[in-house]
């Protein structure tokens, strides 16, 4: 019990490992001494982050998925499997919005594309669903594990613009909560399932909704976010790391079901 928060030697697997938030979850916990899978649909990425891993003397390797195939999540836990080892933790970080399911003075909602929309749920949450298939199953059968998902706010309130993404990471939220109950019943109570829910976090991905391209300015929506958020700033990476390393170490061992906001008080302004 001397320390709670410990990773070393357990096996990480995380999917859209190669991505802002994740890769930068992937190197903390591999500085912590955990064995990290870095597992996305561009290997590229994910092999770029597993070489600042390796180079700064930690143990990884990038395996390439696509978190909507069956056949690629059985594949690459198998590759996790034989590289580092059982896996004690799955990370459904995959996930993300895209314009073309983004509402707009020029995009009304009854006009969007639904092959768009249903490309953003399928990603958030069937993206989430099917690795915990694959990899829950294993740790079913090892009687042992943590599952943690990637949420958002808009888990909790949806948000302007993006009906697909907030219906599909709300829904991130809802899973967590079954999946919770159902691993703990059916299987074992030492598998825990939780969520966490970033705030707003300038990425690749919401930069177009947040910051002006031309001038690189805040857009209206940038500053109304701002003026939600009481810390007053957008959240960076490393925000995230002490939420991720309690919610998948024996510090959280009595808690299953959660998501935790990690907004900079976002989620408890009233706005006034
Ligand atoms: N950026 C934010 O402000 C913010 C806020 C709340 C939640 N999130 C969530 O955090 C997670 C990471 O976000 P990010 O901003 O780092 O995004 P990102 O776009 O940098 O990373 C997402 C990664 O997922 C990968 N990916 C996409 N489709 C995939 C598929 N089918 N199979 C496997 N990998 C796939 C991409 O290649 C990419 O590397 C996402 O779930 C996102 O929805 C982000």
């Amino acid at each position: 019990m001397s320390n709670l928060f410990d990773v070393k030697g357990k096996v990480v697997a995380i999917t859209g490992g190669g991505g802002v938030l994740c890769g930068g979850i992937a190197e903390y916990l591999a500085a912590c001494g955990a064995k990290v899978a870095v597992m996305d649909l561009k290997l590229e990425a994910a092999e770029e982050v597993v070489r600042k891993i390796v180079a700064g003397g930690g143990i990884s390797t990038a395996i390439t998925i696509n978190v909507l195939q069956r056949d690629s999540i059985e594949a690459a836990h198998k590759q996790c499997v034989e590289t580092l080892g059982p896996v004690d933790v799955l990370i459904n970080g995959a996930g993300g919005n895209h314009p073309s399911a983004t509402t707009g003075p020029d995009k009304r909602f009854f006009d969007l594309p639904i092959d768009a929309f249903q490309k953003v749920m399928d990603l958030n949450i069937i993206g989430t669903i099917l690795p915990s298939m694959v990899f829950g199953k294993a740790m079913a059968e090892r009687g042992e594990g943590v599952i943690l998902n990637i949420a958002s706010m808009n888990a909790f309130k949806p948000l302007t613009r993006i009906p697909a993404y907030s219906a599909a990471k709300s829904g991130v939220k809802n899973f967590t909560e079954w999946l919770s109950v159902h691993m703990a019943q059916e299987y074992s109570p030492k598998i825990r399932v939780n969520g966490v829910a970033p705030g707003f976090f300038l990425t690749h991905q919401n930069r177009f909704l947040l910051t002006d391209q031309a001038t690189g300015n805040l857009t209206p929506r940038g500053q109304s976010i701002i003026a939600h958020t009481p810390m007053n700033r957008f959240g960076d990476a490393q925000d995230l790391y002490g939420t991720v390393i309690w919610l998948i170490t024996p510090a959280s061992q009595f808690v299953t079901g959660i998501t935790v906001p990690v907004d900079g008080g976002y989620s408890a302004f009233g706005g006034v």
